[in-house]
């Protein structure tokens, strides 16, 4: 028991403090993001960028919610993943499962960007939330998938840069993304700038992770506080998203 002293009910008040001063911002971005996830197409600020013209891919690009797609273009996000992606999943820990990444495709909270020829052939996807991630809003990327040939086009890249236009407009603070160490194509976004997270597991004795988280901040506004969390990291690419 013992009586308090002086400091210690100093140090009390210090952490209530802390932790009302973390759920303001928690709250905060809380609001920030169900105020983007109310838009109806977050592409209309950007006309410029509803096309994509160069290397021979002449093609259109729309954003919907994933309850507003069509059955086809669902089917065809998971195809494509499943492509694209089983056979790494199954090369590290995560392993592959149909249920777990339809589960994740299909989620309420999933928004789409699709990319599709004037011949109408489905070209490529991301599938991106806004969310809360470690107390901060970011625009979060699940899935980045184009048709193999499609790919090295220069398509992925400016998919990437709708997103970060997106993101940033509506005031998330980060785009994060979950990449495999074991896929080629992280260097992808590494030579499109993004950075090891600071949310990203660092290997030691006993555990070593499969998967890096990257971002890239938005420069407009103040760098995100976060708050520590034993996050498990989402995934452009798994099923470690689940907190
Ligand atoms: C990864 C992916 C989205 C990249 O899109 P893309 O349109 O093919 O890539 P871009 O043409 O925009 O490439 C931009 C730059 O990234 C780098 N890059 C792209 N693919 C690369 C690869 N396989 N290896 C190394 N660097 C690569 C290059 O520097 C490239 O510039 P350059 O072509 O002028 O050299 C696409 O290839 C894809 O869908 N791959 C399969 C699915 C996947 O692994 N998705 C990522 C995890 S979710």
């Amino acid at each position: 028991m013992g009586r308090k002293t002086a400091a210690s009910t100093a140090k009390g008040k210090e952490k209530r403090q802390q932790r009302k001063e973390e759920q303001q911002r928690i709250s905060q971005a809380m609001t920030v993001v169900a105020e983007a996830n109310k838009l109806d197409d977050p592409l209309e600020p950007f006309p410029v960028f509803k096309r994509f013209c160069k290397n021979g891919l002449d093609a259109t690009l729309f954003v919907k919610k994933c309850m507003k797609l069509e059955e086809n273009i669902r089917q065809w996000a998971f195809n494509l993943t499943k492509r694209n992606m089983q056979l790494k999943y199954e090369q590290c820990s995560w392993g592959w499962s149909d249920e777990k990444k339809l589960e994740e495709l299909m989620d309420d909270a999933a928004w789409y960007l699709v990319a599709k020829s004037n011949e109408g052939a489905l070209l490529g996807f991301s599938h991106f939330r806004f969310d809360v991630d470690e107390g901060t809003e970011v625009l979060y990327c699940y899935e980045l998938q184009l048709d193999p040939s499609v790919q090295r086009k220069g398509l992925g890249k400016f998919m990437m840069q709708v997103l970060e236009l997106i993101a940033f407009k509506n005031n998330m603070r980060k785009v994060v993304l979950t990449v495999l160490k074991n896929n080629q194509y992280s260097r992808f976004f590494k030579a499109i700038n993004y950075e090891l997270d600071e949310s990203s597991p660092v290997d030691d004795e006993d555990e070593s992770y499969p998967y890096e988280i990257l971002s890239k901040f938005n420069k407009r506004l103040a760098p995100p506080v976060t708050v520590k969390s034993n996050s498990n990291g989402h995934c452009c690419s798994g099923h470690g998203h689940h907190h």
